[in-house]
Protein backbone atom coordinates (compact mmCIF):
# COMPACT_ATOMS: atom_id res chain seq x y z
CA UNK A 1 0.00 0.00 0.00
CA UNK A 2 1.24 3.34 -0.76
CA UNK A 3 1.12 4.83 2.38
CA UNK A 4 3.36 8.14 3.44
CA UNK A 5 5.43 8.16 6.61
CA UNK A 6 3.75 10.89 8.76
CA UNK A 7 5.07 11.84 11.63
CA UNK A 8 2.83 14.11 13.55
CA UNK A 9 4.37 17.37 15.66
CA UNK A 10 2.40 19.57 17.92
CA UNK A 11 4.54 22.95 18.50
CA UNK A 12 2.90 24.95 21.50
CA UNK A 13 2.90 28.68 21.62
CA UNK A 14 1.50 30.04 24.83
CA UNK A 15 -1.38 32.54 23.62
CA UNK A 16 -2.07 31.21 20.51
CA UNK A 17 -6.12 31.69 20.34
CA UNK A 18 -6.22 29.65 16.67
CA UNK A 19 -4.39 26.47 15.98
CA UNK A 20 -2.56 26.27 12.66
CA UNK A 21 -1.68 23.02 10.49
CA UNK A 22 1.19 22.70 8.41
CA UNK A 23 3.12 19.72 5.84
CA UNK A 24 6.72 19.94 5.86
CA UNK A 25 8.57 18.01 3.23
CA UNK A 26 12.03 18.32 2.58
CA UNK A 27 14.72 16.72 0.43
CA UNK A 28 12.96 14.77 -2.52
CA UNK A 29 16.01 15.45 -5.04
CA UNK A 30 14.11 16.11 -8.62
CA UNK A 31 16.16 15.65 -11.25
CA UNK A 32 13.47 16.77 -13.84
CA UNK A 33 14.32 17.43 -17.96
CA UNK A 34 11.59 19.04 -20.24
CA UNK A 35 11.61 20.15 -23.87
CA UNK A 36 14.29 23.02 -23.15
CA UNK A 37 17.18 20.67 -21.45
CA UNK A 38 20.08 20.26 -23.18
CA UNK A 39 22.71 17.53 -23.05
CA UNK A 40 24.34 18.64 -20.59
CA UNK A 41 21.15 18.47 -18.73
CA UNK A 42 19.90 14.96 -19.61
CA UNK A 43 23.37 13.77 -18.07
CA UNK A 44 22.45 15.44 -14.50
CA UNK A 45 19.02 13.82 -14.58
CA UNK A 46 20.23 10.69 -15.56
CA UNK A 47 23.17 10.73 -12.99
CA UNK A 48 21.04 11.69 -10.06
CA UNK A 49 18.13 8.90 -10.95
CA UNK A 50 20.91 6.90 -10.26
CA UNK A 51 22.58 8.17 -7.41
CA UNK A 52 18.87 8.69 -5.48
CA UNK A 53 17.70 5.33 -6.57
CA UNK A 54 20.49 3.77 -3.75
CA UNK A 55 21.18 6.84 -1.92
CA UNK A 56 17.69 7.05 -0.09
CA UNK A 57 18.05 3.17 1.05
CA UNK A 58 21.43 3.63 1.96
CA UNK A 59 20.34 6.80 4.35
CA UNK A 60 17.21 5.49 5.35
CA UNK A 61 18.84 2.06 6.69
CA UNK A 62 21.66 4.03 8.33
CA UNK A 63 18.96 5.92 10.21
CA UNK A 64 17.12 2.60 11.43
CA UNK A 65 13.89 4.14 9.04
CA UNK A 66 12.65 2.01 6.45
CA UNK A 67 12.68 2.88 2.74
CA UNK A 68 9.31 1.53 1.48
CA UNK A 69 9.39 -0.60 -1.31
CA UNK A 70 6.20 0.72 -3.07
CA UNK A 71 8.67 4.49 -3.18
CA UNK A 72 11.22 2.39 -5.36
CA UNK A 73 8.77 2.59 -8.17
CA UNK A 74 8.21 5.94 -8.03
CA UNK A 75 9.92 9.16 -9.41
CA UNK A 76 10.84 12.30 -7.18
CA UNK A 77 8.29 14.37 -9.16
CA UNK A 78 5.21 11.25 -8.07
CA UNK A 79 6.86 11.43 -4.55
CA UNK A 80 6.04 15.55 -4.60
CA UNK A 81 2.60 15.16 -6.46
CA UNK A 82 1.80 12.60 -3.45
CA UNK A 83 3.15 15.18 -0.62
CA UNK A 84 1.69 18.25 -2.20
CA UNK A 85 -2.02 16.08 -2.15
CA UNK A 86 -1.60 15.24 1.13
CA UNK A 87 -1.24 18.46 2.20
CA UNK A 88 -3.80 19.53 1.16
CA UNK A 89 -6.12 16.59 2.16
CA UNK A 90 -5.24 17.62 5.14
CA UNK A 91 -6.24 21.13 4.93
CA UNK A 92 -2.90 22.47 5.99
CA UNK A 93 -2.49 26.49 5.98
CA UNK A 94 0.66 25.71 4.22
CA UNK A 95 3.22 23.07 2.16
CA UNK A 96 6.47 23.99 4.24
CA UNK A 97 9.26 22.96 1.68
CA UNK A 98 12.75 23.30 3.61
CA UNK A 99 15.15 22.42 0.93
CA UNK A 100 16.72 20.07 -1.26
CA UNK A 101 13.69 19.48 -3.28
CA UNK A 102 15.37 19.80 -6.50
CA UNK A 103 18.89 17.96 -6.62
CA UNK A 104 20.33 20.99 -8.98
CA UNK A 105 19.96 24.17 -9.88
CA UNK A 106 18.97 23.69 -13.46
CA UNK A 107 16.54 26.08 -15.44
CA UNK A 108 13.85 22.54 -16.09
CA UNK A 109 14.41 21.90 -12.29
CA UNK A 110 13.38 25.46 -11.53
CA UNK A 111 10.49 25.12 -14.29
CA UNK A 112 9.20 22.00 -12.25
CA UNK A 113 9.08 23.84 -9.34
CA UNK A 114 7.28 26.82 -10.67
CA UNK A 115 4.14 24.51 -12.03
CA UNK A 116 3.93 22.36 -9.08
CA UNK A 117 3.76 25.11 -6.62
CA UNK A 118 1.32 27.02 -8.72
CA UNK A 119 -0.77 24.09 -9.42
CA UNK A 120 -0.66 23.32 -5.36
CA UNK A 121 -4.48 24.39 -3.77
CA UNK A 122 -2.55 26.09 -0.53
CA UNK A 123 0.17 28.58 0.24
CA UNK A 124 3.75 27.15 -0.21
CA UNK A 125 6.93 28.38 1.98
CA UNK A 126 9.25 27.20 -0.21
CA UNK A 127 13.49 28.12 1.12
CA UNK A 128 16.72 26.95 -1.01
CA UNK A 129 19.01 24.09 0.40
CA UNK A 130 22.66 23.18 -0.57
CA UNK A 131 20.97 21.14 -3.75
CA UNK A 132 18.83 24.21 -5.08
CA UNK A 133 22.58 26.40 -5.23
CA UNK A 134 24.39 23.51 -7.13
CA UNK A 135 24.90 24.79 -10.35
CA UNK A 136 27.27 22.43 -12.20
CA UNK A 137 26.74 24.14 -15.24
CA UNK A 138 27.82 27.64 -14.48
CA UNK A 139 29.56 27.48 -11.60
CA UNK A 140 29.38 31.06 -10.01
CA UNK A 141 26.28 31.82 -11.05
CA UNK A 142 23.89 33.39 -8.24
CA UNK A 143 21.59 30.74 -7.80
CA UNK A 144 19.30 33.62 -6.56
CA UNK A 145 18.37 34.64 -10.17
CA UNK A 146 17.63 31.20 -11.10
CA UNK A 147 15.27 31.00 -8.20
CA UNK A 148 13.69 34.26 -8.64
CA UNK A 149 10.28 32.50 -9.76
CA UNK A 150 9.80 29.73 -7.30
CA UNK A 151 11.24 32.14 -4.29
CA UNK A 152 10.94 35.92 -4.58
CA UNK A 153 13.65 37.22 -2.00
CA UNK A 154 15.59 33.75 -0.34
CA UNK A 155 17.65 34.64 1.61
CA UNK A 156 14.89 35.88 4.47
CA UNK A 157 11.21 36.10 4.22
CA UNK A 158 8.73 36.34 7.13
CA UNK A 159 4.78 34.60 6.65
CA UNK A 160 2.71 36.43 9.09
CA UNK A 161 0.18 34.30 11.08
CA UNK A 162 -1.05 37.01 13.19
CA UNK A 163 -0.41 35.72 16.90
CA UNK A 164 3.27 33.85 15.15
CA UNK A 165 5.58 34.34 12.25
CA UNK A 166 7.23 31.61 10.08
CA UNK A 167 10.68 33.07 9.71
CA UNK A 168 12.19 31.44 6.61
CA UNK A 169 15.74 31.69 6.77
CA UNK A 170 18.14 30.29 3.89
CA UNK A 171 21.20 28.70 6.16
CA UNK A 172 22.00 26.08 3.47
CA UNK A 173 25.70 27.52 2.05
CA UNK A 174 26.52 26.96 5.57
CA UNK A 175 27.06 30.59 6.23
CA UNK A 176 24.80 33.98 7.27
CA UNK A 177 25.43 37.57 5.91
CA UNK A 178 25.32 40.43 8.30
CA UNK A 179 22.15 41.37 6.41
CA UNK A 180 20.44 38.57 7.34
CA UNK A 181 21.63 38.01 11.09
CA UNK A 182 20.56 41.77 11.27
CA UNK A 183 17.17 40.71 10.09
CA UNK A 184 16.25 37.97 12.40
CA UNK A 185 17.82 39.93 15.68
CA UNK A 186 15.14 42.35 14.58
CA UNK A 187 12.39 39.50 14.12
CA UNK A 188 13.34 38.45 17.27
CA UNK A 189 13.14 42.17 18.80
CA UNK A 190 9.61 42.36 17.42
CA UNK A 191 8.43 40.00 20.67
CA UNK A 192 6.36 37.61 18.00
CA UNK A 193 6.83 33.62 18.60
CA UNK A 194 8.58 32.64 15.73
CA UNK A 195 8.82 29.09 14.04
CA UNK A 196 12.27 29.15 12.04
CA UNK A 197 12.53 27.20 8.72
CA UNK A 198 16.16 26.46 7.83
CA UNK A 199 17.23 23.85 5.53
CA UNK A 200 20.44 22.55 7.69
CA UNK A 201 19.88 22.00 11.40
CA UNK A 202 21.14 24.26 13.68
CA UNK A 203 24.46 22.96 16.13
CA UNK A 204 22.82 23.38 19.12
CA UNK A 205 21.38 20.92 22.02
CA UNK A 206 20.24 17.62 21.19
CA UNK A 207 22.04 18.08 17.65
CA UNK A 208 25.09 19.51 18.90
CA UNK A 209 25.16 16.47 21.14
CA UNK A 210 23.34 13.31 19.61
CA UNK A 211 22.79 13.99 16.31
CA UNK A 212 26.24 14.71 15.66
CA UNK A 213 27.68 11.82 16.94
CA UNK A 214 25.18 10.02 14.46
CA UNK A 215 26.15 12.03 11.50
CA UNK A 216 29.11 14.27 11.65
CA UNK A 217 29.40 17.88 11.76
CA UNK A 218 29.68 17.84 7.85
CA UNK A 219 25.46 18.04 8.41
CA UNK A 220 25.17 20.72 11.07
CA UNK A 221 24.68 24.42 10.54
CA UNK A 222 27.31 26.56 13.11
CA UNK A 223 29.83 23.71 14.48
CA UNK A 224 33.29 25.12 15.15
CA UNK A 225 35.01 24.19 11.66
CA UNK A 226 32.19 26.88 10.34
CA UNK A 227 32.35 30.77 9.40
CA UNK A 228 31.90 33.23 12.34
CA UNK A 229 28.65 34.82 10.94
CA UNK A 230 27.27 30.77 11.17
CA UNK A 231 28.35 30.81 14.54
CA UNK A 232 27.10 34.05 15.50
CA UNK A 233 23.71 32.97 13.80
CA UNK A 234 24.07 30.52 15.92
CA UNK A 235 24.36 32.59 19.35
CA UNK A 236 21.06 34.76 18.19
CA UNK A 237 19.40 31.48 18.23
CA UNK A 238 20.42 30.10 21.43
CA UNK A 239 19.50 33.41 22.95
CA UNK A 240 17.40 32.38 26.11
CA UNK A 241 14.94 35.58 25.52
CA UNK A 242 14.63 35.62 21.70
CA UNK A 243 11.37 34.31 20.96
CA UNK A 244 12.05 31.21 18.51
CA UNK A 245 9.66 28.68 19.99
CA UNK A 246 10.48 25.97 17.53
CA UNK A 247 12.96 25.18 14.41
CA UNK A 248 12.57 22.81 11.20
CA UNK A 249 15.02 21.96 9.42
CA UNK A 250 15.82 18.70 6.91
CA UNK A 251 19.04 18.15 5.00
CA UNK A 252 20.29 15.08 7.28
CA UNK A 253 17.31 12.95 5.68
CA UNK A 254 16.00 11.25 8.67
CA UNK A 255 13.87 12.20 11.20
CA UNK A 256 15.33 13.55 14.53
CA UNK A 257 13.73 15.70 17.56
CA UNK A 258 15.41 17.17 20.64
CA UNK A 259 15.42 20.42 22.13
CA UNK A 260 18.08 23.01 20.85
CA UNK A 261 17.66 25.02 23.93
CA UNK A 262 15.93 24.32 27.42
CA UNK A 263 12.06 23.64 26.63
CA UNK A 264 12.36 24.80 22.70
CA UNK A 265 12.56 21.96 19.77
CA UNK A 266 14.46 21.58 16.84
CA UNK A 267 12.67 19.32 14.48
CA UNK A 268 14.16 17.37 11.27
CA UNK A 269 11.95 15.48 8.54
CA UNK A 270 12.60 12.47 6.75
CA UNK A 271 13.23 12.85 2.99
CA UNK A 272 10.19 12.81 0.94
CA UNK A 273 11.94 10.42 -1.34
CA UNK A 274 10.87 7.63 1.13
CA UNK A 275 7.59 9.24 1.64
CA UNK A 276 8.54 10.70 4.93
CA UNK A 277 6.62 14.33 5.72
CA UNK A 278 6.07 16.13 8.94
CA UNK A 279 2.15 17.36 10.07
CA UNK A 280 2.75 20.32 12.38
CA UNK A 281 -0.42 21.58 14.65
CA UNK A 282 1.23 24.99 15.62
CA UNK A 283 -1.31 26.01 18.79
CA UNK A 284 -2.12 27.25 22.12
CA UNK A 285 -1.59 26.08 25.52
FE1 LIG B 1 19.10 16.46 0.80
FE1 LIG C 1 20.85 19.24 1.92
Amino acid sequence: MEQLQIRKTEITIPGLTKEYKFLQITDIHVAHQDEQSDEFDLHMVEKSHKKWFDLKKEMATKAGEISPEWCDGKSAEEMMEMLGEHAEEIGADALLISGDAVDFDSGANIRYMQDYIARRKLPVIYIPGNHEHMDEKEAHRNCYDLLAPVMPDPAFRVFDYGEFEIVAFDNARKDATDEQIAMLEAECAKGKPIVLLVHIPINLGYFKTTVRSQIGHYFLFGVEYDTDNARKLVDVIARPDNNIAAILAGHIHYTAEGEFTHGRMQYTTSSGLIGGCREITVKGE
